[in-house]
């Protein structure tokens, strides 16, 4: 088999033959050919985590996060599928449950992937699930950047920005379970090197409003905001986060 042939080959995904290039994972061959799979913990210019598992697809019968899972010859993939799709809508209720979203309150509103995702699964009403009404603690210490925990998903994505893109390593998971939430290397934010210019504090980097830009909430009106015109999709899933710097080759992806 010539070089050419063997970087290529092609997989089917709900019925359309999508063509790989050797080392694409399934969601990177997806993007690659306009195929939108839900996500939210991965983020272009990030290394997948496959933590969230919105993501997950149906692989040969076989339920497999796409982030991470490599694509591979004869994959025959079930992505928007009822049966899917009702997964993740669990998923993403579990998530409204678990923290304190009050999206009519919340400055990332209509530019949030939760509430996004929410609305194309079909979320509208509240589920059976009890909310926890959890009390995390709200850092504002820094002139220019709150971190509430009430409002964090746990997608890692500003973990894996500030290590792998800005080298700080200002943010790390904290704590276990139930009580796992995002810390900082310092006592408080104010006393870490975080600052506005970091890939982990841009905006579109954090999918919820856990990370706050200070001075800029509520700058867009009701109406205009990303998510207001359209629901979340691949062109605005993918492109909204313009990572300032590529991911260093010699970072592997994390294991899922
Ligand atoms: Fe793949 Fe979160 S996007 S597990």
């Amino acid at each position: 088999m010539s070089e050419t042939l063997a970087s290529t080959f092609t997989i089917q995904v709900d019925g359309q033959t999508v063509t790989v290039q050797a080392g694409q994972s399934i969601m990177e061959a997806c993007d690659a050919a306009g195929i939108y799979i839900p996500r939210l913990c991965d983020c272009e210019g990030l290394v997948p985590q496959g933590s969230c598992r919105v993501c997950c697809v149906d692989i040969n019968g076989r339920i497999q996060a796409a982030c991470t899972q490599p694509a591979a010859p004869g994959q025959v993939i079930g992505n928007e599928t009822p049966t899917l799709n009702a997964h993740r809508r669990t998923l993403v209720e579990m998530l409204f449950h678990e923290g304190n979203h009050l999206c009519p309150i919340c400055e990332a509103s209509g530019r949030c992937e939760l509430q996004a995702m929410a609305y194309r699964l079909g979320i509208t009403q509240a589920s059976p699930y009890p909310y926890l009404q959890p009390v995390r603690p709200v850092d504002a210490s820094h002139p220019d950047i709150a971190l509430d925990n009430n409002r964090c998903i746990l997608c890692g994505r500003c973990i894996r920005a500030s290590r792998d893109i800005d080298q700080k390593h200002v943010f790390d998971y904290v704590g276990r379970g139930i009580h796992k939430r995002i810390g900082v290397s310092a006592a408080r934010l104010a006393e870490t090197d975080a600052s506005l210019e970091d890939e982990a504090i841009a905006r579109g980097t954090c999918p919820v409003g856990c990370i706050l830009r200070k001075r800029e909430g509520f700058d867009t009106p009701v109406g205009q905001r990303l998510f207001d015109r359209r629901p979340i999709d691949l062109d605005n899933a993918v492109q909204h986060h313009i990572p300032t710097q590529a991911v260093p080759a010699h970072i592997e992806s994390d294991p899922p």
